[in-house]
């Protein structure tokens, strides 16, 4: 694992745009693997400047995001896909038809959950996935659990995910209570995976996920066992950690 100590929000952002924009330049049809939250807003903006400067190209880039609310439809402005497409998709040169998400209109768990899975596989699989972390260690929706689910799958939230969501929503009632994501196995498999992370109320998940046990009740902590991880976080994400970091 690689740590990438920033100072704040702002540099950890771009530190990971940095990252993000060297694989899209190496490969410029790679497939990125994408994250919603608060965490990765700050890196979408520095890659949408840079690609305005003329410095980057998504016209081959695939993506194919972690997670989508069961029952929010692509113009509910909570969707995942919205969100997406406000903060990247609509201010780049990428070709829509290659952005993919689980459908979150589809009722059918089991029906939702192989059809993004043949996606996933149809693209090549991921070569970069980034990722934020929650509270509870959660990384996608797998959240902390007796055993690491593989591939997607419908999950029912916690109720701390829950009140971490309720931020976005106009009250905690609003907040779906299922969500489609993508598996450990799936994340793991992907070929370099990137976490950021920010913020001092951030920081027992980190040190649990990163210097912890191995264990599914912090889903985070499967990615010591994969070998291309970087993790971008500042100083109060960082604050628990052994200090020899
Ligand atoms: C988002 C996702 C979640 C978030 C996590 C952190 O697609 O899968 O795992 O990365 O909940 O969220 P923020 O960044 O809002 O703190």
């Amino acid at each position: 694992m690689r740590i990438y100590k920033a100072k704040d929000y702002n540099e950890m952002s771009r530190k990971a745009a940095s990252i993000i924009a060297s694989q899209v330049t190496l490969k410029p049809n790679c497939v990125l693997g994408l994250a919603t939250g608060s965490s990765p807003i700050g890196t979408y903006k520095n890659l949408v400047e840079w690609y305005n400067q003329g410095d980057l190209d998504f016209s081959q880039v695939t993506t194919v995001n972690l997670d989508e609310y069961k029952g929010l439809p692509r113009d509910n402005d909570q969707s995942y896909y919205y969100f997406m497409n406000e903060h990247l998709f609509s201010k780049v040169n990428i070709n829509k038809e290659r952005t993919f998400l689980p459908d979150g209109t589809e009722a059918d768990s089991d029906a939702a959950c192989k059809k993004y899975n043949e996606t996933i596989h149809s693209v090549g699989g991921v070569d970069l996935q980034l990722l934020g972390i929650g509270h509870n260690g959660h990384i996608g929706f797998n959240e902390p659990s007796d055993s690491f689910e593989k591939e997607t799958h419908c999950v029912t939230l916690s109720e701390r995910t829950i009140q971490a969501n309720t931020r976005f929503f106009a009250s905690e009632k609003d907040v779906p209570r299922q969500a489609y994501t993508m598996g450990i196995q799936t994340i793991m498999a992907a070929r370099k995976i990137l976490l950021v992370v920010s913020g001092e109320d951030k920081a027992a998940a980190v040190n649990a996920a990163f210097f912890g046990p191995v264990t599914p009740q912090v889903p985070g902590s499967i990615l010591q066992f994969h070998k291309n991880v970087i993790l971008v976080a500042d100083e109060a994400a960082l604050s628990q950690c052994p200090k020899s970091i």
